[in-house]
């Protein structure tokens, strides 16, 4: 594997190979719209901002002379082997960015062995992209219903179609505060990116007046919202459900020791990439106390901000048992859809490889015993 950088300066036309590279491909090549509800943060993006700062206020101290040559980059989830600590964050509404949406994403992902969550507002319908990938580990993301039949309609379909987990997000009870959207005049479940999965759902279509476009988008912005969200509802989802249940969107270490009260079988510390509160506080700032709370009993993942090898290393050192990446295999599958996914979680894999090895590690619980510091005065 002495290769793994060597392997991409070849004849071959370049793919951008960071986060910054793709995110300007991806502006110059799908429309404002699109463009801006995928990239922005709410409000100021303060904590869009932050996410990353985090990661960049730790530095290794690397250990060396010890055989690196054979890296373990698995992970163990459920009682299920994964070869890789990544897994694809649930992002709505994948038709935005290539026609072939979430099936594209699918496919990238059972070709990767990348588990992948799949979300409630999804343009093609959970049983398709099912159907796409049988043989990918796939997990199911709920948006809560303040209608629970639909919920739980919902989560029923998913169980049934062969997903192996539900994802009960938490901190989308309503949208966020997110001003390119109202710049850009832009909403895309206004536009009937969502109508895939939901105009699917029998309890969902039964809820609507009729079969018309306008139902549709009117009962989307009734069901997708749910601030009545509660406890109680994360207790009777665990109870009728035979599948893990994750909370995706934890970020205080009180809420943490919650879920494990209340029998939740993970969860996702996530600031669902800065997309929801402004302000509130980086994924990575968030890790460590939680960690400290769970203290293993759980697997604890995070997303928010993990744009390259080096940030899921920085992750797993911290303590996370796998890390959710979000906006890079987004516009990875603007660029090029099925291939671009591929294209930059592979990058995203090789740069973490080299990056164990350089850190004087073997394997990702390894990282755990790795020096990782954090600088003074860099914020
Ligand atoms: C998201 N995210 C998200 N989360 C979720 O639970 N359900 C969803 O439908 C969506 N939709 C969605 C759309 C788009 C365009 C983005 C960028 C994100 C949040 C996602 O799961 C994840 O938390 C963040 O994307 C992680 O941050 P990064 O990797 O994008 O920085």
């Amino acid at each position: 594997d002495g290769d793994l950088l060597l392997k991409n300066i070849n004849a071959q036309a370049p793919f951008p190979i960071c986060f910054t590279d793709l995110e300007k491909a991806v502006a110059e090549k799908i429309e404002t719209g699109p463009f801006g509800y995928i990239r922005s943060g709410a409000g100021g993006e303060q904590t869009l901002h932050n996410n990353r700062a985090a990661f960049e206020k730790y530095s290794i101290i690397p250990r060396f002379l010890h055989d690196v040559s054979n890296i373990d980059t698995s992970i163990e989830l459920f009682g299920k082997t994964h070869p890789t600590p990544f897994l694809f964050a649930p992002v709505g509404m994948n038709r935005m960015a290539h026609d072939e949406g979430e099936l594209a994403v699918v496919r990238a992902a059972e070709q990767l062995k990348i588990p992948y969550i799949q979300s409630t507002v999804s343009s093609y319908a959970l049983e398709d992209v099912a159907q796409a990938a049988p043989a990918a580990t796939k997990w199911f993301q709920l948006y809560w219903s303040t209608n629970e039949d639909i919920a739980y309609s919902m989560a029923d379909r998913a169980e049934a179609a062969g997903f192996e987990a539900i994802v009960l997000t938490v901190d989308t009870v309503m949208l966020g505060w997110r001003e390119e959207d109202v710049r850009n005049q832009f909403s895309p479940l206004k536009l009937g990116y969502a109508r895939g999965n939901y105009m699917n759902d029998p309890v969902f279509t039964a809820s609507l007046p009729d079969n018309s476009f306008e139902s549709y988008v009117q009962g989307v912005l009734q069901n997708v919202f749910h601030p009545t969200l509660n406890w109680e509802n994360v207790r009777e989802l665990k109870r009728r459900s035979n599948l893990p249940i994750l909370l995706k969107g934890i970020l205080h270490p009180e809420d943490a020791e919650l879920a494990i009260e209340n029998n939740i079988d993970g969860i996702i510390v996530s600031n669902h990439g800065g997309r929801q509160l402004d302000g509130v506080i980086a994924s990575l700032d968030a890790l460590p106390a939680i960690v400290k709370t769970v203290n293993g009993r759980i697997p604890v993942i995070l997303d928010s901000g993990v744009y390259r090898g080096m940030d899921a290393l920085k992750a797993l050192a911290l303590g996370a048992d796998a890390v959710a990446i979000g906006r890079p295999f987004v516009y990875g599958l603007a660029l090029n859809g099925q291939q671009g996914v591929e294209k930059v979680m592979t990058n995203l894999y090789d740069e973490l490889k080299v990056s164990i090895a350089l850190a004087g590690a073997t394997s990702v619980k390894g990282l755990r015993n790795i020096t990782i510091v954090k600088k003074d005065g860099v914020d």
